[in-house]
């Protein structure tokens, strides 16, 4: 097997990758020699995908052919368009991952094959599985999905190994918000709460600014830009430029020639901002920042005087206000005492050499992590109301196993379906749908009185094992959901039950109650043809609870075409 396994910080904005070698960890440059790579993907003409710094030039001329900051999508389901063709977020992200193995087998002059890949520690598994599946059509083995606070962390932590304290990392970046809460103690990293927010970071700043000069914009002259994608484009850069420019300037004055038109006149943008006024435009986004901390406090039992550190990553913790606020909040100083743009990557490489067997047990780094969401089962009462019965709760130390005992509902129940949810809500309904398995075979009995143990085990690579024993006669059933292979687990889906409550039209409801019906009939000779059945009948009700109409028309001609002619 290929020996080098590569750390790659997939980010919003930018995508950074490095290798530990010479017993440090490394920055890889790409193809243009630089560090960071834009994580932007763009079509040209041709139909060929460009990618990193050459797709973001063309975004202001070709915004409709260039997706940009396409991590904050990852996990909906939602497609992005490109030109006329339509892609997925974990193709996009494939596309940016395949180019990172590119300039990283040019750069190691080896062809690699192993990443350790970071993902924000607030994603939940449906957006993990998103990335590890991007990682392999990319042509990567995905050795580790790593929280990128405590690669962060991990790559202070390898310069600090004697300290003793609890650090706090606070990780803005471009589209995610992560905040961790570590202890270090003899070379012991030990992640104790993680939270945050997925959607929050340097783009919203963006996006407060380009509102605000918008406004401006049309107070002045009357002439609306948001319809405008390639005005919106333009300003979207300069808006980036112009907050970038006011962490260290105090005042900032924004041109844009020929934005737009009125009257067949150009009409310029012209608009000076001050920091103060920019910090107005942003601090409830920045407050926001505070609950996540409440929760890692809170669910860590570490108190704010207890705290030795406070470690800020990604690029928006340059933000002066930042600062000002944690301090505020903390009563504690930050410090950058890492590389606030290379340290995930640098990391993820560290961990990288860890599963390599470069770093040993004695020279190296012990590291745990925790469960970022609770993980638990459905269950009813005798309303029926639909609850979220916990067995993992959030922000345990993993690897981890944890088990309940409930019991049957109804006098000779003989079969109880479990089905696996992740997330907070106390409705179960309401959180993800992870997988489900029928327990067969309970012995005829009085309501309540045969009992099931249901064991939960969760490892660092987000695999969780489900386990159902019948307790007096022993009789088990499980569920594997396997993050790294999905194909050889229950496939990770989400619960699209709720598209008949969904408005959609009778056209839909038609052909996915004759693919139902089909689905019912079908034999095992049309077993090939009954699986593009599921999954396309699984697509359909997923995007029309998305209200993705353009996907749903697609997909129910799709389908069809199938119901008519089943053997194609
Ligand atoms: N000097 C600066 N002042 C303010 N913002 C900055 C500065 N430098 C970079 N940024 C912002 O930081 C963000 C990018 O940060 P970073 O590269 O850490 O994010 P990312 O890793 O791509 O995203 P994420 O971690 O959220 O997936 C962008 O929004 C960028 O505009
Ligand atoms: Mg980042």
């Amino acid at each position: 097997m290929d020996k080098t396994i590569i750390g790659i910080d997939l980010g919003t904005t930018t995508t950074e990758v490095a290798v530990f070698r010479n017993q440090k960890a490394e920055m890889i440059l790409n193809f243009n020699g630089s560090v960071v790579t834009p994580s932007v993907v763009g079509l040209d003409e041709s139909g060929n995908m460009i990618v990193g710094e050459k797709a973001r030039a063309r975004y202001i001329l070709e915004p409709e052919r260039t997706a940009i900051e396409v991590k904050r999508k990852i996990g909906s389901g939602q497609p992005v368009r490109l030109g006329g063709e339509t892609f997925s977020t974990m193709e996009l992200s494939s596309f940016l991952l395949a180019y990172t193995r590119r300039y990283a087998s040019q750069y190691l002059e080896e062809e690699i094959t192993r990443a350790v890949i970071s993902v924000p520690a607030y994603f939940d598994d449906i957006q993990r599985q998103e990335i590890v599946e991007a990682g392999k059509k990319a042509g990567f083995t995905v050795e580790r999905l790593i929280n990128e606070p405590t690669a962060a962390a991990m790559s202070y932590g390898i310069q600090h190994m004697e300290e003793e304290s609890h650090i706090l990392v606070y990780d803005l970046g471009g589209g995610t918000f992560d905040v961790t809460l570590l202890e270090m103690f003899d070379g012991v990293l030990e992640v104790k709460a993680s939270s945050g927010d997925n959607c929050l970071g340097g783009k919203d700043f963006d996006e407060r600014l380009i509102g605000w000069l918008c406004e401006r914009f049309e107070e002045k002259h009357g002439v609306k830009l948001s319809k405008d994608v390639y005005a919106m484009a333009r300003l979207k850069e300069e808006a980036e430029k112009c907050k970038i420019a006011l962490s260290t300037q105090e005042e900032v004055m924004i041109q844009i020639p020929m934005l737009a038109e009125k009257d067949h006149v150009p009409l310029a943008l012209e608009e000076r901002i001050s920091r103060g006024q920019f910090e107005e435009l942003i601090a409830d986004l920045i407050e926001r920042t505070h609950r996540p901390m409440n929760v890692v406090l809170a669910d860590s039992g570490v108190g704010r005087d207890e705290l030795a550190m406070v470690l800020l990553v990604g690029g928006s913790t340059r933000v002066p206000l930042v600062s000002r606020d944690l301090e505020a909040f903390l009563g504690i100083k930050p410090v950058t005492e890492v590389h606030p743009d290379y340290c995930v990557a640098q990391g993820a490489a560290i961990c990288a050499a860890m599963i390599a067997g470069e770093l040993g047990e004695d020279g190296g780094l012990v590291m745990t992590d925790v469960n970022p969401y609770t993980l638990g089962i459905r269950t009813a009462d005798y309303d029926d109301n639909d609850i979220m019965s916990v067995i993992i709760p959030r922000n345990v130390t993993i690897p981890v196993t944890r088990s309940d005992t409930f019991c049957t509902m109804y006098p000779g129940q003989r079969t109880v379906e479990v089905q696996v949810y992740q997330g907070e809500s106390e409705t179960a309904s309401e959180n993800h749908f992870l997988g489900n398995f029928l327990m067969e075979g309970i012995p005829e009995n009085w309501r309540e009185r045969e009992k099931l143990d249901i064991a939960f085990t969760y490892n660092i690579n987000g695999m969780l094992q489900v386990e159902a024993t019948v307790v007096s006669t022993g009789k088990k059933a499980n569920l594997t959901i396997d993050l790294m292979n999905a194909e050889n687990g229950v496939e990770v889906r989400k619960d699209v039950s709720g598209w008949r409550e969904a408005e959609c039209s009778s056209a839909y409801r038609s052909v996915i109650r004759r693919a139902e019906k089909r689905l019912q009939s079908g034999t095992a000779e049309e077993k090939e043809s009954i699986i593009i059945l599921e999954d396309l009948l699984y697509r359909l009700k997923e995007a029309i609870l998305e209200e993705n109409e353009l996907l749903a028309d697609e997909i129910a001609d799709d389908l069809e075409e199938l119901l008519e002619n089943p053997e194609k």
